[in-house]
C-alpha cells in the first residue's frame, strides 16, 4: 500500500492555516504566531495528545515546548521513550488567549482535525494529557460509560475498538500540573509507568 501519511498530515496543516472559521484565527494572525499541528513519527505507534497551545507553542509551532513540555520530555525519558518516535499533538491546534481553558466551540471547530490524524498516524495506544483530551478522547470512541473524574482515571487504561483494530487508550493529568506542585510530578511519574508496566511501548 503506499502510504501517503506525510501528504494527509501536510492538507491538516494547510487547511488548519486557512482556517478563517475559527475564533481564535484572528488572535493567531494579529499576533504573528503558529498554530500547533503537531510533531513526531508519523508511524508512531503512540500518540500523546494535550490540550491546546501555550505562548511558547504558538511561537514557535511545535507542541509542548515551554514549561509543560520540558516536563513532558522528562516524563517520556523516564519510561525510555525517544521523543522523536511518538506523536505529539493537541485537540486544539491554535492558542487560547491568556490560556484559558478551550471553549466547546473550540473543541468543536478543531476535533476533526485531530480525528484525521488518528486515523492516518494509527496509533495502537493515545495517551491524553489533561482532562480535556481524556473527555475527548473517551467520547469520540464511544466510551462516555467508562468515563470518570481524572482524579479516578489518571494512570488507567481502557480499549477502544478502531477501524484499525484494538488501541489502549490511558489517561494521565496534564504535565503543567507538575510544574509547581511537587506531588502532582511524583503522581505523573508512577502513572506514566503504565506505559512499561503494560507494554504499552
Ligand atoms: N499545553 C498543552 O496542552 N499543549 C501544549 O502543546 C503545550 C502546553
Amino acid at each position: 500500500m503506499a502510504d501517503n501519511r506525510d501528504e494527509l498530515l501536510r492538507a491538516i496543516k494547510d487547511e488548519v492555516l486557512a482556517l478563517e472559521a475559527s475564533p481564535l484565527y484572528n488572535e493567531r494572525v494579529s499576533h504573528g504566531v503558529f498554530p500547533v499541528i503537531g510533531e513526531g513519527s508519523h508511524t508512531a505507534n503512540i500518540m500523546f495528545v494535550g490540550e491546546a497551545p501555550g505562548k511558547n507553542e504558538a511561537k514557535t509551532g511545535r507542541p509542548f515546548a515551554g514549561a509543560a513540555g520540558k516536563i513532558l520530555d522528562q516524563l517520556l525519558v523516564s519510561v525510555g521513550i525517544n521523543r522523536p518516535d511518538v506523536y505529539i499533538t493537541n485537540i486544539v491546534k491554535d492558542r487560547p488567549p491568556f490560556n484559558r481553558d478551550p471553549l466547546p466551540e473550540e473543541i468543536i471547530i478543531y476535533g476533526p482535525f485531530l480525528d484525521r490524524q488518528i486515523d492516518i498516524i494509527q496509533p495502537k495506544v493515545i495517551a491524553t494529557l489533561g482532562r480535556f483530551s481524556m473527555e475527548y478522547i473517551i467520547r469520540k470512541f464511544g466510551l462516555e460509560k467508562e468515563l470518570k473524574p481524572i482524579s479516578k482515571m489518571h494512570g488507567t487504561s481502557v480499549t477502544a475498538q478502531t477501524s484499525y483494530g484494538p488501541i489502549e487508550i490511558v489517561a494521565f493529568y496534564h504535565p503543567a500540573v507538575a510544574i509547581y506542585n511537587q506531588h502532582s510530578k511524583e503522581t505523573l511519574f508512577e502513572d506514566f509507568k503504565i506505559l512499561q508496566k503494560h507494554k504499552l511501548i
